[in-house]
């Protein structure tokens, strides 16, 4: 069964993978025995991330990308061929909810709800039709990182909640196009401790709401989502597409 989660010899790139959730995700999938691509903007967050999963044993490659930027990731994926001859896995993690996309819709202008949707939705369609082909010659999967905005309407974030469940429509339509030689799979996580999620754990009542709500009674640990990522990744889900995994506390159980 062990042998079911071992990702050796396959590559794995996860966009965002710098901070967070993502860097939990390349960690998790480097210990299973993945080479790891974590791709964000920032080189220096790359180049700490790669040095800690060496110092594990593990093989990395950072590559900066702008998941925004056509050009950007497609010479992510090109890299990605010729070091290690193609993906394997592609999590599609890169994701922002900035103060300029929050609020009530009247105050939200086009250019905050562009640039989340450019990064939570586009950047993922991108990522995965640039990997297309690695994806399809080696029988790999995607894993698309989403929320449960992406499967319940949240107040005042109206631009992050239309690209997440954009993201859980992308992850179904996918799967049915690229089966059977393609799984496509979602990670909907409920609240998790990151910077992303800094302002409003720092703000007592809405962190005390949050957690009231959470059946598990806590914000996840990044590394929380890793294992849900590895099992994504893995033959463990060999028979597992267009799939919807929340993991979230049971926060969507209410
Ligand atoms: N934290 C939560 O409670 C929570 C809950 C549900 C879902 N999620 C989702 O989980 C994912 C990760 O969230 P997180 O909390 O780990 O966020 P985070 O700590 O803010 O990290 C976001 C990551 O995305 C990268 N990124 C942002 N814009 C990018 C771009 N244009 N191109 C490439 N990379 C970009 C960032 O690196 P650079 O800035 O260097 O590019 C960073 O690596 C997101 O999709 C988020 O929506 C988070």
């Amino acid at each position: 069964m062990h042998g079911q989660f071992d990702l050796t010899g396959r590559t794995a790139v996860v966009t965002g993978g710098s901070r967070g959730i993502g860097r939990a995700i390349a960690e998790g999938l480097a210990s299973a025995g993945a080479t790891v691509v974590p791709t964000a903007r920032s080189e220096d967050d790359l180049a700490a991330v790669v040095e800690g999963i060496e110092a594990e044993g593990g093989d990395a490659l950072a590559v900066s990308t702008d998941v925004t930027d056509p050009d950007s990731v497609d010479a992510l994926f090109e890299r990605v061929g010729e070091a290690f001859g193609g993906a394997d896995v592609v999590v599609n993690n890169a994701g922002v909810n900035p103060a300029a996309a929050l609020g009530t819709p009247e105050r939200v202008d086009a250019e905050g709800f562009d640039l989340v949707t450019d990064v939570n939705l586009r950047g993922a369609f991108l990522c995965a039709r640039a990997a297309a082909e690695h994806l399809h010659e080696r029988g790999g999967s995607v894993i698309n990182v989403a929320s449960v905005g992406g499967l319940v309407g949240l107040p005042r974030q109206h631009p992050y909640v239309a690209s997440k469940h954009g993201l859980v429509g992308l992850t179904k339509s996918l799967a049915l196009d690229w089966a059977p030689d393609v799984r496509v799979n979602c990670i909907a996580p409920g609240y998790v401790a990151t910077d992303l999620t800094d302002e409003l754990r720092a703000n007592e009542d809405l962190r005390a709401s949050i957690v009231e709500r959470t059946p598990l009674d806590r914000f996840a640990d990044p590394e929380e989502i890793a294992g849900p990522a590895v099992f994504l990744a893995s033959d463990a889900a060999s028979y597992v597409t267009g799939a919807i995994l929340a993991v979230d506390g049971g926060w969507t159980a209410r």
